[in-house]
């Protein structure tokens, strides 16, 4: 029997850390498990070391940044396309960690050759820079302007300077305009140690991985017969560089139409595959760094409970997130931008402190004008008049998750909770998350 090719996307439609990477690698195990590990392949697509997926097997908890959930499974191939940014540093240290349960990491991991490098004065621009943004401090913002700049450095670069052997100077060249963050002591390492540390990390990246041509998943490892693509997006809608609420955004565009390019495929390509399209929605939407979030919850006594009981803490970075009440209007935007097939909402679990929980179905902008219509990504810094309009539901109030089995197992007010969200969100919910752990979601 022939089976066709699958492909499916994977997006958060929040501010970020909505538990992409848990519903990707509940898909990935199902899909290796039923079609067989070798014809399965995951592939990343933006961003860098600024993502953080959490993922949990078994008591132990493993964080992936650049490379995708697929680095947790045995066999399993990936491929990160050229619209990622890497830093040779962190990939190493997430290497280090994920490589010791996994030893042959590298062997299935191919990463395209034009991908741009993240140099450590691209890191040192972004922490004496965007502060004002609150980025993660990982050089995303200054390697895409290289990139974009035409200045950066690409796997590619860095393969021609090694058979060169003039690796140091291509380097050194792409430093020259850092040299101040060099010369006014705000690095504790000096600019000639930082290039060799740099050019020591970049080699050891060349010799770990697979580095490829771009056209490499196209030519090799695309086929429209029993190939089941898992795509697995960076970032989300709120901080897309295109449609998310800029300035306060990330400097890649991780919105579905936008992944593709990065694997070279084209909308032939799409319509020949059999595709779904997933959006990841946290029942409480969340934000790390500037920007706005409509539906922010300003009182201390419930966002503080939030923030604990969902270890709603910063992945890459430590931070404390912002936690708003669950906002359709957001979620209608995300659906409108990405366009899902439908939706997994994760983390209801942490909702189970609360009694009444709030549900924003529309924003008002003045009394005369009635509702928007329409997410005001582009309000940034005025929200003053724009008020979130909520309807107040019963909670599931201690309902125990782990005790879920089945989609008729979840309890009443979940399922009005789901109901508003579906009318108000237009887009329908698939799949709930019940647990951190692998096997913990329920299918509708
Ligand atoms: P995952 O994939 C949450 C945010 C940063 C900052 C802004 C710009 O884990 O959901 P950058 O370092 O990208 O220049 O920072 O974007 N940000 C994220 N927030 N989750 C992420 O990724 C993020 N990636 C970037 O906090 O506000
Ligand atoms: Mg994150």
């Amino acid at each position: 029997m022939t089976i066709p090719s699958t492909l499916t996307t994977i997006n958060g439609a929040q501010g970020g850390d909505e538990g992409k990477g848990k519903v990707t690698f509940e898909i990935i195990h199902r899909k290796a498990q039923y079609y067989g590990v070798e014809n399965v392949i995951v592939l990343g697509t933006n961003g860098g070391s600024n993502a953080g997926h959490t993922i949990k097997i078994g008591k132990k908890s493993y964080h992936v940044h650049y490379l995708t959930s697929g680095s947790l499974i045995h066999g399993l191939k990936q491929y990160l396309g050229c619209d990622k940014v890497l830093h040779p540093q962190s990939l190493r240290s997430e290497y280090n960690d994920i490589s010791k349960d996994f030893t042959d990491l590298g062997h299935r991991t191919y990463i395209s050759s034009n991908t741009h490098i993240t140099l450590s004065c691209h890191v040192m621009k972004d922490k004496c820079d965007n502060g004002h943004i609150g980025t993660t401090s990982k050089g995303i913002g200054p390697t895409y302007s290289a990139k974009y700049n035409r200045t950066g450095v690409r796997l590619i670069d860095v393969q021609h300077a090694i058979k060169n052997k003039n690796l140091f100077t291509l380097i050194q060249d792409k430093y020259k305009d850092y040299n101040h963050y060099y010369n006014s002591g705000k690095s504790d390492i000096s600019m000639r140690d930082a290039i060799i540390q740099d050019i020591e990390d970049i080699v050891w990246v060349i010799e770990t991985f697979n580095i490829v041509d771009l056209t490499y998943f196209k030519r090799v490892l695309f086929s429209r017969i029993n190939k089941h693509y898992i795509v697995e997006s960076s970032n989300a809608t709120l901080i897309d560089i295109n449609y998310g609420t800029y300035p306060y955004v990330t400097s890649s565009s991780c919105i579905t139409s936008n992944l593709f390019s990065s694997l070279c495929l084209t909308p032939l390509d799409i319509m020949s595959l059999n595709c779904t399209f997933i959006g990841v929605v946290k029942s409480y939407p969340t934000r790390v760094g500037a920007g706005i979030l409509p539906t922010e919850i300003t009182d201390k006594s419930i966002s503080e409970k939030i923030i604990e009981g969902g270890a709603e803490f910063g992945v890459t970075t430590g931070r404390r997130r912002r936690p708003g009440w669950p906002d359709c209007v957001l979620i209608n935007y995300a659906n409108m931008v990405n366009g899902f097939n439908h939706i997994n909402l994760t983390r209801l679990d942490n909702l189970s402190q609360f009694d009444k929980i709030m549900i924003c179905i529309a924003y008002l902008q003045d009394e005369e004008s009635g509702p928007l219509s329409y997410f005001p990504y582009h309000h940034n810094d005025d929200m003053s008049s724009i008020s979130p309009q909520y309807i107040e539901i019963d909670g599931w109030k201690d309902f125990d998750f782990t005790k879920v089995k089945n989609w008729s197992d979840l309890h009443p007010n979940v399922l009005n909770y789901i109901k508003i969200i579906e009318k108000y969100g237009n887009v329908e919910v698939k799949s709930v998350n019940t647990g951190q752990e692998l096997g913990m979601i329920v299918f509708k």
